[in-house]
Parts: structure tokens; sequence; C-alpha cells
């Protein structure tokens, strides 16, 4: 195992591009809070970089439809977002900006350094052109009708009908979003990532660390070596973003891809947070310094960026050099999706919850608890405001807060706000909490980065500890025994201690809260030091005899009552009964039948069954299958929009129904000669249909 003697922690980048919601701080955000608060706790070094993704077609297409500049888009985002994060007790080190001026030298510098290393490729491509706006169009600004399920308004990286993922080039009828204008194919170049080059390299990492880090994110990484490591485009034609640091007009128009930029923006905001220490070089201890472990926190979605991209980037600069080599990621501790409500969260159907909204209504650290304890490590989870209200109520408030309230109270009113009573190791040590055991499963718990375990682990000492002061009865005990329940109350305080360190990561402004009622000032991130671990406090009591207390309780909790969920449900309903109609909707039109067509009409529909004697997949249109068709005496070649439902040897050999008199289609540099019968699912998928009879092929269907 190898030893780190620094940690450098990193999360998603978001876009500026609208306000996070619940579902990104439950797989990003607070798991990353979690573990770097925790980590502090025990003396190391460690720092948490984040920042806002400002750059991507998103923002541009958000800017135009609200007739405001995309720095407008962002700098509203990234101020909401930051608020958001810092209201949550998000603890980043540094918060940074992808459209800073030292975030674009950072990516212009590493660009430059593999662009003279000879790696990039550089590729010429038709991609669609709108010539009235004078732009090349990003998949997302053209619109068409889908080739699987007939949605005219077909987006040109994805049909929201049917889920399908497209490209331009498949759209049939394409129209510019831009003009509404029809598209041209232009040839453009573009500089290309050979991923591919680093496919061995890449593997031996994977492989490395196939037994620390989470099946999935081994899967994933491993899904993509397979499939043969392909060269990625690394430039786009875009007037938003960095651009390509090529002096010659071959790079006029041209600016990084968003995902090239974004993940160094780690690397540019370590350098800015150094250089606001005042010590310019201290990023270098971080990124280029083999005992600086660097853990990467995202979403399930973001992946082979992170495993394979990254790193592959990192590979390209550090190659041929001596010294000022990066560190790639000792782990990426992706997690699984949170939904809302039994529901996928989605933005584009105001189907969320949004951490500033939340936050208006309800204190983070019942957020932060409830999400903790539904973190999505393995599996998608689910956030409900039922579950959210019980666990307030029954555990933050009934059994936490309870406790610290009663124990300071009871202090208050008999033992003159004193601790009035020395606890030995040996009382702490038999209440029945296995103090060493306990530090060191919050230990694993943490380390290994399973944050419900490490937050219920917190919730059982508070458990032990209401059940202590519920067994011992001091407010009887008092008038018979005054040293025993003396003694009681000390444990208790001691116990109150204890929990304001162990919950501290998981809910860190009530741990100051109840820092604060046990007398001490100043705040609990005041007492961490390098080297000094606060946990190894717990293993025995802290609070000496005669410690002053603070003379009056706070209520650390107030109940979430029906009448504070009811509109966040009567919501939940709405966004429901929208989303059902929607769903009626499209099943209603699925009734609606085509306009009537007369005996005439039909008959000039040539429908013939044909033999599928050649099937293979379509370089770049991951939805079509490209078919050679026998058709009696003759051959037809046909793209049909099956591969995600037929791999080529399951197509071959089958009889199927062909529209023998479609005009050709042009697709893709190819062209489709017909089109064959298929029909879908309810769960999607696509069969075609397939005619039984003897000798059957090349005969017309009647
Ligand atoms: O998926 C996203 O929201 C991206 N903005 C994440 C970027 S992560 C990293 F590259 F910065
Ligand atoms: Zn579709």
């Amino acid at each position: 195992m190898h030893q780190f003697t620094k940690t450098l922690v990193t999360t998603a980048l978001p876009y500026a591009n609208g306000p996070v919601h619940l579902g990104h701080l439950a797989g990003v955000y607070l798991p990353a809070d979690l573990y770097v608060r925790y980590k502090r706790l025990k003396g190391e070094d460690i720092i948490h970089i984040g920042g806002s993704d400002e750059h991507g077609v998103p923002i541009t297409i958000t800017a135009e439809k609200e007739g405001i500049s995309p720095q407008d888009v962002v700098d509203r985002y990234h101020r909401m977002n930051h608020e958001s994060f810092l209201k949550c007790g998000i603890s980043f080190d540094y918060y940074g900006r992808t459209t800073s001026e030292a975030h674009h030298k950072t990516a212009q510098e590493f660009f430059t350094d593999i662009e003279q290393k000879g790696i990039f490729i550089r590729k010429s491509d038709k991609l669609f052109f709108d010539r009235k706006a004078d732009r090349f169009l990003s998949d997302r600004y053209v619109t068409g009708t889908c080739p699987i399920c007939n949605n005219a308004e077909a987006n040109g990286d994805q049909c929201e009908q049917c889920g399908t993922h497209l490209s331009p080039l498949e759209l049939i009828n394409p129209k510019s979003k831009l003009s509404d204008g029809t598209p041209e194919l232009r040839e453009t170049m573009h500089w290309y990532f050979p991923l591919g080059r680093f496919q061995e390299k890449l593997e031996n990492y994977v492989s490395q660390h196939e037994e620390d880090w989470r099946q999935n994110v081994v899967n994933y990484s491993r899904t993509w070596l397979k499939q043969g490591l392909k060269d990625r485009a690394i430039t786009r034609d875009l007037g938003w973003g960095i651009k390509v640091p090529v002096e010659s007009g071959e790079a006029a128009g041209k600016v990084l891809y968003v995902w090239f930029d974004a993940v160094l923006g780690y690397i540019s905001f370590t350098r800015e947070w150094a250089a606001e220490q005042g010590q310019s070089e201290r990023w270098k201890e971080y990124w280029q310094n083999p005992q600086c472990r660097l853990v990467h926190f995202i979403g399930k979605d973001n992946v082979v960026f992170h495993t394979l991209m990254f790193p592959a980037i990192l590979m390209a600069w550090n190659e041929g050099r001596q010294s000022g080599c990066y560190n790639l990621a000792d782990n990426v501790p992706a997690s699984e999706f949170m939904n809302f409500e039994g529901r996928k969260f989605s933005k584009s159907r105001n189907y969320a919850v949004y951490l500033g909204e939340f936050l208006e209504k309800f204190p983070a650290d019942t957020l932060r608890y409830s999400i903790a304890m539904n973190y999505p490590e393995n599996k998608d989870t689910d956030f409900s405001w039922q579950d959210f209200q019980n666990r307030t109520n029954g555990e933050l408030a009934d059994t936490l807060g309870n406790f610290i309230k009663r124990s300071v109270d009871f202090t208050n009113s008999r033992f003159e706000g004193e601790v009035p009573y020395a606890c030995t190791p040996e009382e702490w040590s038999a209440l029945g909490i296995n103090w060493p055991e306990t530090l060191e499963q919050l230990d694993l718990a943490y380390e290994g980065f399973h944050f419900r375990e490490a937050a219920t682990l917190g919730m059982d000492i508070a458990r032990a500890a209401n059940r202590f002061f519920t067994i011992s009865e001091p407010w009887k005990v008092v008038k018979l025994d005054r040293e025993a329940a003396a003694k009681t109350m000390a444990l208790s305080l001691n116990l109150c201690h204890a929990l304001s360190v162990a919950l501290f990561p998981v809910i860190p402004e009530t741990c100051n809260r109840i820092h604060a009622m046990l007398g001490f000032d100043g705040r609990i991130e005041e007492l961490v030091r390098p080297g000094k671990s606060l946990l190894a406090e717990l293993l025995s009591p802290g609070l000496n005899k005669g410690h002053k207390i603070c003379p009056k309780s706070e209520i650390l909790f107030s109940k979430i009552e029906e009448s504070d969920i009811a509109p966040e449900l009567a919501k939940i309903e709405g966004l429901l009964a929208e989303a059902v109609k929607r769903e009626a909707g499209a099943e209603q039109n699925r009734m609606e039948f085509k306009p009537v067509i007369s005996f005439d009409d039909f008959l000039k529909v040539d429908l013939r069954v044909a033999k599928v004697i050649a099937a293979e997949t379509v370089k770049k249109a991951t939805k079509l299958l490209k078919l050679q068709l026998q058709v009696g005496s003759v051959t037809k070649q046909v793209l049909a929009g099956i591969a995600k439902h037929y791999t080529p040897e399951e197509m071959i050999g089958k009889n199927v129904i062909i529209v023998a008199n479609l005009a050709d289609r042009s697709i893709r540099d190819d062209v489709s000669e017909g089109m064959i019968l298929a029909v879908e699912g309810s769960d999607g998928k696509l069969f075609v249909i397939e005619p039984e009879g003897n000798e059957i092929n090349g005969r017309q269907i009647q």
C-alpha cells in the first residue's frame, strides 16, 4: 500500500448552466465534504478543490434563449451554486471558474505541450454548417425527424421521445435551430486526442486499481478499453470557450472541447488556491508529488473522463519529462444516482429540488444527515420527503437533540452548570461503547468511502448515549444519591463532547452548537492541527471536573411538521400528474392514426419479403446497422436504426419485410435503398417483423 502524506480531493465541476439539485449534492459534493472533514479531524493535510464548468454548448443555448451573453449565464449560476454549497457547509478550499484567465492559460499550456510533442492528430470531417448564421452547428443546434420513432423534433444528439442517442447526420430533414434553415455539410478540421495511443498504459493503470476502485468504476473503464480506445475530437467550431492556441488560420473560430478543458480546471484551481495563499508554487505539493493522494469525487456519468481521458492527457504531458510530472488519480469514488420520490431528477422537466431553494426552508444539517443516510454508494437510492421528515424528527431531534438538551439542562438545573465529577477511563469504557473499535470502524467507513455506515456509526453513539441517560434516571437518582447522579451527568456531558466530534463531518453546524453549549469558545474547525487527531480524544473522557458549560441550552432540531412538507408533496403530485399526462398524451398520439389514404395510395407501397445476407455496424452511427438484403434477384442495402436491439450476427439469415420502392436516402455518406418494418415493444425494444412461409423471398406482401 502506498503511503501518502497529503490528499487532494476534487469534485466534478458542475456546469454553470442551472442550479445544482439534491442529486448532485448526494452523489458528489456531500460525500467529498464528509471525507475531507473527517480527514481534517484526523489532523491530515488535505485540500478540497472545486468550481464551475463554464464552457460548452448548452450554456450558449441558454444564453440565446434568454437573449443574454454566455458570460451572464455563467456569472449567475456560478454565484448561485457557490452560495448554495457554502450554505450547505461544503468546505471547499477553493472554488474556481473555468472562465478565469489562469485556467485558460493552463488549458492552452497543456494543448501546446501535447501539440508540440506531435501527439494530436488532425482530421477533417463533414459537419453541418448554417450559412445564414455563418456557423458550424454542434449536435445540439440541429433538429429534425428521428429516424427511429419519427418524432419531428428530435435533437441532433438525442431524441427525447424515444430516448435514442443520435448523430445529427442520422436526422431526417435536419434543420438548424439558429435559422430554421436546412444546414449544409461542410468540411472542417479538428484536433483529435489519440486515446488509443495510451491503451496499454491505461489498461495497466486500471488493472492496478482493480481491487481498490468501485466495481462500477472498473467496469465502465474496462468496457471502453475492451472496445478499443478511439481518437476523440478535442476541439470544436464554437465562439464560446478556450481558443485553440495555434497561430495559423486553421484554428480560427475553434475552441477546446469542454471536457478537455474542464478536467484541467482541477489543476488551474489548485494553482489559484496556492497563489491566494501567497505560496504560488505550493500547488505542486499536491499535483506533482507522488506522496499526495489524488481523489476525484464524481457521478457515474463522468467515470471514463476521469479514469481514461484525464489520465491520458496527464500521461501525454508527463511523456518525456523527468520532473514536473502530474499524479494520476489514486481513487475515483463515483456514485450511483439518487432519485427523487421514485423518479430520476430531471432539470428539463423541472422535476427536482434545488439545493438553494431547499436551504431556504430547512437547515443544512438535516439535509446533510438525510442524504448521508441515503448515499448512493453501490446502487441508486431515493430521496423522499417522508424519509427526510422521519430522520429529522426521529433521529436528529428525538435521539441526538433530546440527549444533548437533557444533559445540558440537567447539569444547569442540578449541578450549577459544571461537570460535577471526574470520570475515569474505566467508567468511560464501561458505557457499553467500545471506543477503540468504534474509532476503527469510523475510520474504515470514511477511508473506504462508505458514508452511510459512517453516519450510522455516529448516530449509534447518540442512541447509546440517550439510552444510557434514560436507564440511569438521574432525575430520580439525584434525590437519593447525588454522587451517582453526578457521575451520570459527567459521563453524559462527555458523551455530548464525543458526539460533537464523531458527528462533525456529517452535521458540522450542529456539532459547533453542541461545542458552544458545552462551554467552549470558537469553532471545532479551529482546533484542527496537522498531525493531531481530534478523534483520538474520544478514547478517554475529555471534560474535566469543574469545567463550566453554557448556562443556556438550545433546541438543536425543530420537528418537521406535516404542514411543512405538505406543499412539497403537493408540488410533486403536480409534477407527477404532468408526467402521467405527458405519457398518456404520447400513448394517445400513438392511437391517432395518420390521415386516411386511398386504396390506390396503399398499392403504391411495394412491400416485399427480403433476406438479410450481410450485416455490419456503421462507424460513428451507433444506432445503425448496414444490411445487405436479397430481394428476389435483386440486392438492396438498407441502413436500419436497430443496432441497439440486434447484433449484425443476429440479423444475418432473417427474413424481413422491406419497403422496396422507397426513394433512396443518404445517411452518413452512405445510401439506404429501402426500409425494413419493425415494431416497438413497451420496454422500447424494437422487433423486426419476420414473415414465415415457403419460398417467400422477393414476394410482395398483400
Ligand atoms: O457532468 C458535468 O456536470 C460536468 N460539468 C462535469 C465536469 S467534471 C470535470 F471535468 F471538471
Ligand atoms: Zn425517436
